[in-house]
């Protein structure tokens, strides 16, 4: 027998949990939450009964939400996001309130590592006069980044390749990152949405997780123009790692920047 919306809330409900559940009705329906408040005894078709049992079914395998609906929200706009890419994370909108802090009206900015794009997107949609460039290693990232940047009608010019590499001789005001810093044994990345994550957006092998942010800030004082700066993501254990990074590449002003939990997660300096 084919089961309402309320019957099905309730199934789910024990197996992933009430929000989980909405959320993923809503994503099946095409609806927001106020209508299926308001229509719970609205029965649910065949199919539409057998792919919200596969949806709980992924979502109790532990697949991530964001996967399962394809979209996660950031600094205010949905980004498409799919196994390809890591899913934005809130702590990373610390780094966006300093970019901005940071960003004139018409700066260059370059994001590296930029995955779905949300960064890129962000700073481009926030400041419209700004010119941003973006890179990644995965063709398959930049698809995704390519496709967040036309839904939001952000103008970015996307380059494949390895950190600094497709853009050998250019300077930025502003170069963002948030690499890859989990340390290769991390127990982390067997847990959570983790498992289901690229690889290698969450770590680049290293033992203490910061050969990446090592090559980045390595290269900056070599793309920034006078005065620009570089600010970086890092794991909530790496401030002081990246603050003697920072301070060995020559760059001054540096900062410490904690998130919403207080604990720091950006790092930055000026070049002179
Ligand atoms: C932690 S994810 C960040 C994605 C996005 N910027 C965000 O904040 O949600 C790191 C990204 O760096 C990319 N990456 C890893 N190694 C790279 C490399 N050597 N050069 C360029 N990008 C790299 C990964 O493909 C991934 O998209």
């Amino acid at each position: 027998m084919r089961r309402t919306v309320r019957a099905a809330l309730e199934e789910a409900a024990v197996q992933i949990g009430r929000v989980d559940a909405r959320v993923l009705a809503c994503h099946l329906l095409g609806t927001g939450r106020a209508w299926l408040a308001a229509n719970p005894m609205h029965v649910l078709t065949e199919s539409q009964d057998a792919r919200y049992d596969l949806l709980v079914a992924q979502r109790v395998m532990g697949h991530p939400v964001a996967y399962l609906v394809g979209t996660r929200e950031f600094y205010g706009r949905d980004f498409e996001v799919g196994p390809a890419v890591l899913i934005p994370r809130p702590e990373t909108e610390t780094l966006v309130e300093a970019a901005l802090a940071r960003l004139g009206p018409a700066g260059e900015v370059l994001d590296l590592g930029t995955g779905s794009g949300a960064l890129a997107v962000t700073l481009a949609c926030e400041r419209p006069g700004a010119t941003v460039h973006a890179g990644d290693a995965s063709g398959e990232a930049l698809a995704i980044a390519r496709a967040n940047a036309a839904r939001h009608g952000a103008g970015i010019a996307f380059a494949h390749g390895s950190w600094y590499e497709p853009f050998a001789g250019r300077r930025f005001d502003l170069v963002v990152a948030n690499p890859p810093y989990v340390a290769a044994g991390d127990r982390h990345l067997a847990e959570g949405d983790l498992r289901f994550e690229p690889r290698e957006a969450l770590t680049d092998g290293s033992a203490d997780g910061l050969d990446s942010l090592r090559a980045i800030v390595a290269g900056a004082p070599e793309h920034l123009k006078s005065g620009g700066w570089l600010l970086v993501e890092h794991g909530y254990d790496q401030a002081g790692a990246c603050r003697a990074l920072l301070g060995a590449a020559g760059l001054a002003d540096l900062v410490s920047i904690p998130d919403l939990a207080g604990i720091p997660r950006v790092a930055g300096g000026r070049r002179e």
